[in-house]
């Protein structure tokens, strides 16, 4: 197996075997890490990470990664650099391309990250569009792989907006990797007709399913996995927050439709998750909106307090895997033969 050289800008790009090469070599290097193996193979090459958008995991996992991996790092903010404002993306990929060996991209269009590839000359990986967020996919298969000791026929059931990144991103991955994929929401959250099309004709070749559904506890029956995702997502406007909170207080992950699951399920969240009060925002809708959705009034949104403090949820080793798949990512990327 040999990805050097290559982008991660959608799963799409890749195929199954290389998706569980990828997964395979992040649970060696999780066990490395474990074990205090040092695994410096890329010490002298740098990367730049760019950031239009805010995060916790996703910059923390390429800084550790890059760290771990013997590499410098460079972070680039929403301010701070000319990128969109004095010069083009298609300029700036020129110049990181020039100095850096791969580079983090995470912002609104994934035309943008597209432009990077095009002209980066290095390797570039996308870090979350408003398109799609492949590392995240990774982090979680490897997870599902570590509870079930496999991917293939997982009963994977994501509630919510599922036509954003995330929805769009399972899809594929759920696709690419044979299982079987449901979504649950109102038919305007289902991802888009074209993207379902290309997802069916990867399905016919792995043995995947695709269902989709308004019924969350029919969607939820037997599943192995039930996963969610905020209801409104960086870069969409405030003022959304009323009419989503209409469309998807139905589709809450909490413990009534926990149970309908399977007895082994588990709950997964890319993170992070609005699930009570300790936020400003959550304290915000609660306040807001609570008389009128019941649902919302502790500040829990997409899942309970209990579901995600409970024992099926591994959410924070969700979390972790993060860290270890983008470290595979940018190895397998600028390296050849680690497996
Ligand atoms: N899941 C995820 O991408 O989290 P961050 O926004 O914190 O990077
Ligand atoms: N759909 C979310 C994912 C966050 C990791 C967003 O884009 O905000």
């Amino acid at each position: 197996m040999n990805l050097k050289g290559r982008h991660l800008l959608t799963l799409l790009d890749f195929t199954s075997k290389e998706i569980q090469y990828l997964i395979d070599l992040a649970a060696r290097l999780k066990k490395e890490k474990q074990e205090g193996v040092p695994h410096k193979h890329l010490t002298g090459k740098n990367v730049v990470l760019l950031f239009q958008k805010d995060s916790t995991r996703t910059r923390c996992a390429f800084e550790v990664g890059a760290f771990d991996l013997g590499m410098g790092v460079t972070y680039i903010g929403p301010t701070g650099s000319q990128m969109g404002k004095k010069e083009s993306v298609k300029d700036t990929a020129r110049v990181l391309g020039r100095m850096y060996d791969g580079i983090e991209f995470r912002g609104y269009l994934q035309t943008d990250v597209e432009m990077l590839a095009a002209h980066a000359g290095v390797p570039v990986w996308n870090g979350l569009t408003d398109r799609y967020h492949p590392t995240q996919i990774l982090a979680d298969f490897l997870t599902i792989q570590e509870q079930f000791g496999h991917l293939k026929d997982i009963r994977f059931t994501y509630l919510g907006d599922a036509r954003n990144n995330m929805g769009n991103s399972l899809m594929i991955g759920c696709a690419k990797m044979g299982m079987h994929f449901t979504a649950a929401a109102p038919e305007a959250l289902w991802p888009d007709d074209d993207l379902i099309k290309t997802c069916r004709d990867i399905a016919k070749e792995t043995g995947a399913t695709l269902t989709f559904t308004t019924d969350p506890m029919n969607a939820a029956k037997n599943a192995d996995v039930l996963y969610t995702d905020v209801w409104v997502s960086m870069g969409e406007p405030k003022d959304v927050w009323l009419s989503r909170i209409q469309d998807l207080h139905a589709y809450q992950i909490d413990e009534t439709l926990m149970k309908n699951a399977s007895p082994k399920a588990i709950f997964m969240h890319c993170l992070p998750a609005f699930h009570g009060l300790d936020t400003e925002l959550g304290a915000q809708i609660a306040h807001e909106f609570g008389d009128q959705y019941p649902a919302v009034r502790h500040g829990e949104m997409e899942v309970t307090d209990a579901v995600i403090e409970s024992s099926q949820s591994v959410v924070f080793q969700e979390a972790e895997n993060r860290m270890h798949t983008i470290k595979a990512v940018m190895l397998a990327t600028l390296e050849e033969n680690h497996v």
